[in-house]
């Protein structure tokens, strides 16, 4: 005896393409999944050399002006498909030169802002809202989300620093505002060397010894958090899976860091690795006391309420 088949109903002719013409998508038969169990990190870890970026921030000052001085950095571009931009899903970093004698130009804009300074001589500043605010190997400095910022290098050493920005979710957030200030150069109306934007290379340095890890700045700015990390010879950090993405440079000694997807890395002073959410990772120190600076977006995740879920 046969069995009868009732044929799946089939759409009328034009269905579809009527659809398509009105901006409409059946929720049925999407093309992709757009919900999955558990983060999918578009992109991948990666590593950037200090070395690699100095030689060629060098080279390039044979043909990037002094006019350009503010452009004249180099962006950790994550190594996937189509990206011209993003360090990681939400934060951008760069690396950045500023010569003996320059002036990066004063700005300012709706994503917030920290420099991590590499390498620099004496007399080399930023100006924060009027302020200035000296800098030295080591500092973390903030500008938070539309605050006036100008950098310059009046010394005799070039000034090397990393930028991290939180321009990709400002971008998909679509609340970008930029604008030059209009005297080019912001007058400084006020010295402050111990500025509360002001994270001294040299504090971080000692209190990472002491305790290991330290908050720098909480809430300072809303997007980005920020540790300094201590790490001993031999000491590893394991992170199970988490639902931010980070962003870690060197600042003393080396460390070996072990990332799910990437593999064994050596990391040395200014080398950064990028590490997407949801991969785990080890971070062992290779030097008597090496220090990592950790740029996350744990605060974002953390105000709108999104965390990793518990079972049950
Ligand atoms: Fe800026």
């Amino acid at each position: 005896m046969s069995e009868t088949v009732t044929p799946n109903p089939v759409a009328p002719e034009g269905f579809f393409d009527s659809l398509q013409a009105r901006a409409l998508s059946p929720g049925w038969a999407k093309k992709v999944p757009q919900m999955w169990p558990a983060p999918r990190s578009r992109f991948v870890p990666a590593v950037w050399r200090y070395a690699d970026a100095r030689a060629a921030l060098d080279d390039a000052c044979a043909f990037v002006s002094p006019e350009l001085a503010e452009r004249r950095n180099l962006i950790m571009v994550n190594p996937i498909a189509d990206n011209i931009y993003p360090t990681c899903r939400n934060l951008v970093a760069a690396y950045q030169l500023v010569l003996p004698g320059e002036t990066a130009r004063s700005h300012r804009h709706s994503p917030n802002a920290l420099r991590l300074i590499l390498d620099a001589g004496t007399d080399t500043f930023t100006i924060v809202n009027g302020v200035k605010v000296d800098v030295a190997p080591g500092d973390v400095v903030l500008t938070p989300s539309w605050h006036w910022h100008g950098h310059s290098n009046f010394g005799d050493e070039p000034a090397f620093w990393i930028d991290f920005l939180d321009v990709p979710l400002v971008q998909n957030l679509e609340c970008m505002f930029f604008e030059d200030h209009p005297r080019r150069d912001e007058p400084v109306v006020a010295h402050e060397p111990d500025s509360p934007l002001r994270h001294k290379g040299v504090d971080l340095d000692r209190d990472t010894r002491k305790t290991g890890t330290v908050d720098i700045a909480p809430g300072g700015l809303k997007t980005i958090g920020l540790q300094a990390i201590g790490i001993e010879r031999g000491q590893t950090q394991s992170h199970g899976k988490r639902i931010d993405n980070n962003l870690y440079a060197v600042t003393r000694g080396s460390v070996r860091v072990t990332v799910e997807q990437l593999g064994v890395v050596d990391l040395v002073r200014g080398d950064v690795i990028a590490i997407p959410c949801w991969h785990t990772f080890g971070i062992e120190g290779l030097d008597d006391s090496s220090q990592l600076i950790r740029v996350s977006d744990e605060p974002v995740m953390t105000a709108l309420g999104f965390r990793e879920p518990t079972s049950g």
